[in-house]
């Protein structure tokens, strides 16, 4: 029995997760799906209510009693800091140390990129963003805030072990899957000192894996290919920040932020699991958020906790809603997010 913790959080967060929920539910009998959810109310209201975000001894106890972790998201308009997402969102990937932020970019469906001329056999990759550290250290601070002579600095933190570590892990994955290339991605003609520890990184993690190709290119440059020709990669990887841009961007030319699905995982460890995707203020409590997102997500969960068949039976499903349109309106149907749901749910029972 595989013990997950459920934190819906904010917005479309709920919504989406209920579907998933439902999703895993149908799997329990029909392929072996043990597993038992414990649902936690952290969030925006709990934060308005007590003033409280990730709750003290959270993070042992998540370690201690859960072997994964189902997000839906966080942000809430009533809480401009975003306080309560920093704690709960970026104190679990930091503070369980979930180094890899995994978010593959996969076309399900050749109607679904605003690409023109590309495919499914084109659009086919993973993005390993570094999850603990970077220009999300929090570190920086303001001198003289608030008067005219006001300096706010913004730290990035790399460390030779964070870096190294995505790198290896990246390299790691793209042998154990078959992939022919890592490409990295840096900024490193401007930030000199970040930018030069990923480059060395990059290259000496590189020579323990000659069968698999190293390319770098900036990520302006990468921004621009990822439209123009996505097929040249297999995988990608890259830092906290530019990794995040890129992956609302690969979410983009697969469909939509509506579809794309995350881990954020330590080997090993109790891991985090969530869509791409945020709490989508303007849709939330509506009934129309896109639930594939939460669906694929909690497919990569149950592949992570060992349930691979179950995985896959959820990406035969949601491939097969797709191509008959029962999908929400972001991917042209009609449905609501419980109909689209229900339209996955229906196909597993199959
Ligand atoms: P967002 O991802 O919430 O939404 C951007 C737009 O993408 C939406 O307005 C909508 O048009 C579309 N979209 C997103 N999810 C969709 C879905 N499931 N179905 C259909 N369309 C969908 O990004 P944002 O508007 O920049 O941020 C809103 C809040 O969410 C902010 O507070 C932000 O900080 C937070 N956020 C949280 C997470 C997370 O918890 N992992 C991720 C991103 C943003
Ligand atoms: C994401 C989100 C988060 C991030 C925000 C909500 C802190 O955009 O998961 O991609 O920047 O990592
Ligand atoms: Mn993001």
């Amino acid at each position: 029995m595989k013990r997950v913790a459920v934190i819906a959080g904010d917005g479309i967060g709920p919504e989406v997760v209920d579907e998933a929920l439902r999703v895993m539910d149908c799997l329990r009998k029909s392929h072996g799906v043990q597993i038992e959810l414990v649902e936690f109310d952290w969030g925006a209201e709990k934060f308005l209510r007590e003033g409280v975000t990730l709750p003290p001894g959270s993070l042992e106890m998540l370690t201690q009693d859960f072997h994964a972790i189902f997000a839906g998201a966080f942000g809430d308009p009533r809480i401009p800091s975003n306080q309560h997402a920093e704690d709960i969102l970026l104190g679990m990937r930091r503070g369980l140390d979930l180094y890899i932020n995994l978010r593959p970019v996969r076309l399900l469906d050749q109607r679904l990129t605003p690409l023109r001329t590309r495919g499914i056999d084109d659009i086919d990759f993973v993005v390993f963003r570094e999850n603990t550290e970077g220009a999300y250290c929090g570190a920086g601070g303001f001198f003289k805030k608030g008067s005219i002579d006001e300096i706010a600095t913004q730290e990035e933190l790399n460390t030779r072990r964070g870096v190294e570590r995505i790198i290896v892990a990246a390299f790691e994955y793209a042998q154990a899957q078959g992939r022919k290339r890592v490409t990295m991605a840096d900024k490193s003609n401007v930030q000199r000192f970040g930018g030069d520890l990923w480059q060395r990184a990059f290259k000496e993690v590189a020579t323990r894996y000659p069968c698999i190709e190293a390319n770098h290119q900036y990520v302006d440059a990468m921004a621009m290919f990822m439209v123009l020709d996505p097929g040249q990669y297999d995988v990608i990887v890259s830092n906290n920040l530019f990794g995040d841009i890129l992956t609302d961007l690969g979410a983009a030319i697969q469909g939509g932020l509506g579809l794309a699905a995350s881990g954020n995982i330590h080997p090993g460890r109790v891991s985090l699991f969530e869509p791409v995707h945020g709490s989508a203020p303007p849709l939330a409590g509506k009934g129309i958020a896109n639930p594939i997102g939460s669906i694929l997500t909690s497919a990569m969960m149950l592949e992570y906790l060992g349930f691979k068949e179950a995985s896959d039976a959820i990406e035969r499903a949601v491939r097969a809603a797709i191509s008959e349109g029962q999908t929400t309106a972001d991917l042209g149907g009609a449905l609501s997010t419980k109909e689209a749901g229900d339209a996955i749910c229906s196909r597993l029972r199959q």
